[in-house]
């Protein structure tokens, strides 16, 4: 599916050339826009932010020590490449709101679940640029997993920029855009079905009688490892397992109460269920 993977970098590479907009930072805008400065990819003079309400803006504002404010009109002139971050139903109305800023010089990029490229490129009314990207909350640390794929007027070096962004918060990969609600049903919520994994995990070994704070930190490391291991081996998941699972030893059995449980149809059932919402969320 992925045309291309490529890993997140230790040292970013400096963008100082561009302005960006993130315009509607809330949870996942937040997110991006912090690690932006975390990860020195922008100064904070290079972002302008917009919020809903100004209470909060003048409140990020302060904390973020960047332009925050409600006027995205006025972030999205400012700005050569902008970021909408808005609701799904959210976004036709705010690129209304921001079409007397757009030229076919500046870049979109979209991470609004289930909002089409098409949609975006018709209620700007030009041939601008508009990428869509699927990222996940663990940007925070460097260590989300992007999805992108491109609208109809996008050059290689927006794109390329467009993945050097997203690289430097975590892992990028490249897709056709029939895939992205299966991202948004994988990747953009997986880390809620890995955290509910990893919570029970660590009631498990509270039921076997550890503290809940060493089960809950081995419940999480061992997630974090084996995720190391799949990626950065190369090895399929299930040959991993195996090195796991001797015989008649510990692991089969609990292998077998996990079967049992119908773990895995059960997050094969989960995806498919959020990639079926996904595709619902830009009409509400
Ligand atoms: N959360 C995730 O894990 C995740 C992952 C991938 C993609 N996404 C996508 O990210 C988008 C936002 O989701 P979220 O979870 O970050 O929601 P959120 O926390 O509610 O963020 C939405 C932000 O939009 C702001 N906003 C509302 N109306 C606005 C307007 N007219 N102009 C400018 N900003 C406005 C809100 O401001 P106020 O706070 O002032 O109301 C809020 O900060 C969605 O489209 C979602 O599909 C989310």
């Amino acid at each position: 599916m992925a045309e291309r993977t490529v890993e997140s970098t230790e040292v970013a590479a400096q963008l100082p050339q561009v302005r960006v907009a993130v315009l509607g930072a809330g949870k996942m805008g937040g997110i991006l826009l912090q690690a932006f400065l975390k990860q020195n990819l922008f100064a904070p003079e290079q972002i302008h932010a917009t919020v809903g309400h100004a209470e909060r803006a003048l409140a990020l504002s302060t904390q973020w020590g960047v332009d925050v404010t409600t006027n995205n009109l006025e972030a999205a002139r400012q700005s050569d490449l902008i970021l909408l971050g808005v609701k799904p139903m959210q976004v036709p109305g705010l690129i209304e709101e921001i079409r007397p800023a757009l030229t076919t010089a500046k870049t979109l990029i979209s991470f609004a679940a289930s909002v089409k490229t098409r949609a975006i490129e018709e209620a700007a009314g030009m041939e601008i640029a508009v990428i869509r990207a699927m990222p996940n909350t663990p940007s925070a640390l460097g260590a989300g997993a992007a999805a992108l794929c491109r609208g109809r007027f996008v050059s290689a070096a927006q794109m390329e920029l467009a993945e050097r962004i997203f690289e430097t918060v975590g892992r990028a990969v490249v897709v056709d855009e029939k895939h992205m609600d299966a991202v948004t049903g994988l990747s953009g919520s997986g880390p809620a079905y890995i955290y509910i994994i990893i919570e029970a995990l660590a009631e498990a070994g509270v039921k076997v009688g550890l503290p809940r704070d060493i089960a809950t930190e081995l419940a999480a490391q061992t997630t974090f490892g084996a995720a190391k291991m799949v990626l950065e081996t190369g090895y399929h998941p299930a040959m991993l397992k195996d090195a796991v699972t001797t015989p008649a030893g510990s692991t089969i059995d609990g292998i077998m109460a996990l079967e049992e449980g119908g773990l895995r149809v059960t997050l094969i059932k989960a995806v498919m269920r959020a990639t079926e919402r996904a595709k619902q969320l830009a009409t509400g």
